[in-house]
This record gives C-alpha cells, structure tokens and sequence, in this order.
C-alpha cells in the first residue's frame, strides 16, 4: 500500500469510525493521515497489520499518552522499535461481552437446554450469556432480565423494539470456543491486551470489560485454537447429544479470506440441525446481504441460517427487527 492509501485509511477511519465514540482516536487517525514520517513506519507493515486500531492499541499497550497527536506521534516515533513486534504479535481481537444483548432475543427462541459454539471467540466473553444481567430499553420502559442465582456484575443495556424483548435467559448446557489464537481471562498480558483493545474515552466498556473477565474466569470454558473451517466439525461433533447445538460469530467472518469465508458457509448449510447465528457487516455474508430491506448504515446485521432478523449496535446497544 502508497502512503497516499494508507492515509486514506486512516482518514476514513477517523471520520466513520472513530468519530462520535472517542475523540483521542479521531484526532490520531486525521493526523496520521497528513503525517509523512509516522504513514512512512505504517505503510511497510503486512496487510490488516496497518489497521488504525491495532496501531494504536499496541502503542498505548506500550505507554503512548493518551493526549494530543502532537505528543502522541513524538512518542511513537521514538518508541517505533518496541510497537512494531506487538503490532506484527497480537491482532484486534476486541471481546465485547455487550454483544451477548442482541444474541439474546434470538437464544431465547430455541426450545431446550442449548450447546454453545463460539466461533472467532477471543476471550469467550460471549460464550456466558446466562451469567449477565440486560436492561432492554422499550421506549421509555426497561425490562429487566438477571440469571438465575440472581443479578451479575455485569449488566447489559441495550434499545429494542417490544416485540422483540427475550423470554429469558438460556439454559447453556454446554459451551466451547474456537479461535486462531484464544486469549485467556487468566493471563495477565491477554487481560492487559483486551483493554487496550477498548478505545480511550470508552471507561464504561473498559468496566464491564474487567467484570466480564472475571465471570470468564470464574469458570474455565475451553476454547480450541484453529481455524474456524478446520474445527467447526469437532467441535460440532463434541457437543452433548442431548442439547441443541448453537454456532455463533460476531465481528469475525470480515477477518477470514472470501474463499475460507464461502467454504465456512458451505458447512453451515451442510448442517440443518445445527442453529447458525451470524452477527456481521452488511456485505460479509452475500446470502444475507440480498435479503436487507435496506442498507444497513452504521449497525451489524444479525440474521440466523443466513436469514436476517435485526439491525444491531456493532456493540450490542441496540437492537432492531427486521421485517421483510
Ligand atoms: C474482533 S474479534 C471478535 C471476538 C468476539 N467474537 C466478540 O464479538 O467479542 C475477532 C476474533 O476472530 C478471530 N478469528 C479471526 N479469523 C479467524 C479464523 N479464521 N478462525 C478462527 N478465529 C478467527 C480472531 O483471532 C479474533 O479473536
């Protein structure tokens, strides 16, 4: 990739992205972009490895202020030598346990106790949707919905339209993840990553990010390290008969290749006994795509065994039905 390609990526992702959800972030991605020295250490590096995000992170992993792109570039190009191996290291593999809010309404149809199956699970914060509290918004009303054993420390708020608030919680017999390269809720250096991952300006995020991590550890799930067309099979096939098995991904597929991606989606289809929710961009899944009533803007699509059913929050803070 040009400089001139690379700033345009950076411009793009202040003004689309980073605008309106953390300003330190906007400011850095328009300074970037007009900065020949910094775009100069940038453009060399392979593929997503220039993502913004993941620039930024494994440079405030290392200490970078969080203030003026004036300071901030200063500090990054004296400390280029020890970001670039975390950049080339790690990937963004943000774990929003947020997301578990717009899974819910569609969990909570499935008759009986469910086998779970994360696919691109990161941290496997999504894998406990039983363990958190929501808050649904239904214009001025809350709904309100706690596990079983009560209230969790981490609580989910989140809009959504009457006719689509949750029975309840799911009743997860069974759980399991798989992932490139799993993170553990245990690991210091991982905890250390995943905040780093939450943009600044972002504290609520980065608390339940904490509280969400502690729930996680409180009760190991194993998550298998592979890729997600190579493992889908065993983990299928290691699923409790007597449950119903559920495949999920959010925020992944845009990470895989076109041709890994159609193969995955060939496997879902090859199993109607299993459930297959996606929760992706717009144009991740084709089948999906030419399903949309209308472009999707700013929000994910969630859609089960590739039919659409809401417009979300890429977070999780919203969710809205889709009517065809
Ligand atoms: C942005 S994170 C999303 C994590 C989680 N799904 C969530 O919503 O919070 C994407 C995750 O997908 C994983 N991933 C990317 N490509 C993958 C592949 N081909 N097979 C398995 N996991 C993959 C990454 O390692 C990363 O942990």
């Amino acid at each position: 990739m040009t400089n001139e390609r690379v700033a345009d990526f950076y411009r793009r992702f202040a003004l689309r992205e980073a605008r309106g959800q953390s300003t330190t972030y906007e400011a850095w991605g328009l300074g970037v972009a007009e900065d020949p020295a910094v775009l100069a250490r940038i453009a060399p590096l392979p593929g997503m490895k220039k993502q913004p995000n993941l620039v930024f992170a494994a440079a405030r992993f290392h200490g970078a202020p969080e203030s003026t792109y004036d300071e901030f570039r200063s500090w990054l190009l004296e400390h280029w030598d020890q970001v670039e191996p975390t950049i080339l290291a790690r990937s963004t593999q943000t774990n929003e346990a947020g997301r578990c809010a717009v899974l819910l309404p569609v969990l909570s149809r499935f008759e009986g106790p469910l086998a779970l199956i994360e696919v691109g699970a990161s941290a496997g914060l999504c894998l406990h949707p039983d363990r958190y509290s929501y808050r649904y918004a239904v214009g001025e009303q809350t709904v309100a919905l706690d596990p079983v054993a009560g209230p969790s420390p981490v609580v989910l708020p989140c809009r959504i339209d009457g006719g689509s608030v949750p029975r309840g919680l799911p009743d997860v017999r069974w759980r399991t993840g798989i992932d490139l390269e799993p993170l553990s809720p245990d690991d210091p250096g991982d905890r250390a990553w995943l905040r780093t991952l939450v943009w600044p300006g972002q504290e609520e995020r980065r608390q339940r990010l904490d509280a969400a991590l502690r729930i996680a550890s409180d009760e190991t799930v194993h998550i298998r390290s592979g890729d997600l067309v190579d493992s889908i099979g065993h983990a299928i096939a290691d699923a409790p008969s007597d449950a119903h098995v559920v495949v999920f991904h959010s925020a992944v597929l845009v990470y895989v290749d076109e041709d890994r991606r159609r193969r995955f989606e060939a496997l879902m289809r090859s199993r109607p006994d299993v459930s297959w929710i996606s929760n992706e961009g717009e144009r991740v899944l084709p089948r999906v795509a030419e399903r949309l009533p209308r472009p999707a803007g700013g929000s994910a699509v969630l859609a089960v065994d590739e039919e659409p059913v809401a417009f979300v929050g890429p977070h999780g803070q919203s969710y809205e039905s889709i009517v065809r």
